[in-house]
């Protein structure tokens, strides 16, 4: 069920120390996390169920693979994890997209809600939550008792860098989501911030400060 993936491909590790970089430009940063993010998702997707479907090749009949179910669920935490998504659409061009608009009250580091809108039938499809980083989790907790309220009972969440703190939190709040990740950080500082991290995700993709 839960339970947590470093996702320690080379490429991805390659990747993640150039974004952490504090030199590397903001075109650079959400260059590099397009790509991380189809990387990403190739992993998060790795246990997908399959089904088999006649076809006909130009040399003979064939029962090929294809994925069963209905077409995947893609849940951004806006704002930064629209920078994860697109990636992930890249890999997978059908699938539906809920997104959830949280920010961080900066003084008391909770979750606010100002938008959400997810599919209608989520309960029937495997939703994958993205959020770049999983600090106090506060956001990743209430966007995925929101997704639960909604129905959707098959969740995993996707980031690229955790802290130990939120991660603990996360699957404390939510054991039946399984979390997967490029990396677990030394720790949180008094500000929220994952250390050594790379900063703010969203003021590093936007040229934000
Ligand atoms: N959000 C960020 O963008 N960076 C952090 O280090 C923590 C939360």
């Amino acid at each position: 069920m839960g339970g947590v993936t470093v996702i320690d491909h080379p490429l991805v590790q390659h990747k993640l120390t150039i974004m952490r970089k504090k030199d590397t430009s903001t075109a650079g940063f959400r260059r590099l996390l397009r790509e991380i993010s189809t990387l990403l998702c190739y992993e998060v997707t790795r246990e997908l169920a399959l089904t088999h479907e006649d076809i006909e090749t130009p040399l003979a009949q064939m029962d090929a693979p294809v994925l069963a179910g209905k077409k995947l669920v893609f849940a951004s935490i806006l704002r930064a994890g629209n920078g994860l998504l697109e990636g992930m659409l890249d890999l997978v061009p059908s699938a539906r997209v809920a997104h959830i608009g949280l920010y961080r009250d900066h003084e008391t580091l909770q979750a606010v809600e100002y938008y959400f809108k997810a599919p209608e039938d989520i309960s029937d499809r495997l939703v994958i939550v993205v959020d770049p980083m999983l600090a106090t989790a506060n956001s990743s907790i209430a966007a995925v008792e929101k997704l639960k309220e909604r129905g959707a009972h098959n969740i995993r969440f996707l980031c690229l860098l955790a802290a130990p703190e939120g991660v603990e939190a996360f699957c404390k709040a939510h054991p039946d989501v399984p979390v997967f990740t490029a990396s677990i950080d030394s720790h949180l500082n008094e500000k929220g911030y994952i250390v050594p991290g790379l900063g703010d995700a969203g003021d590093r993709m936007y040229g934000t400060k």
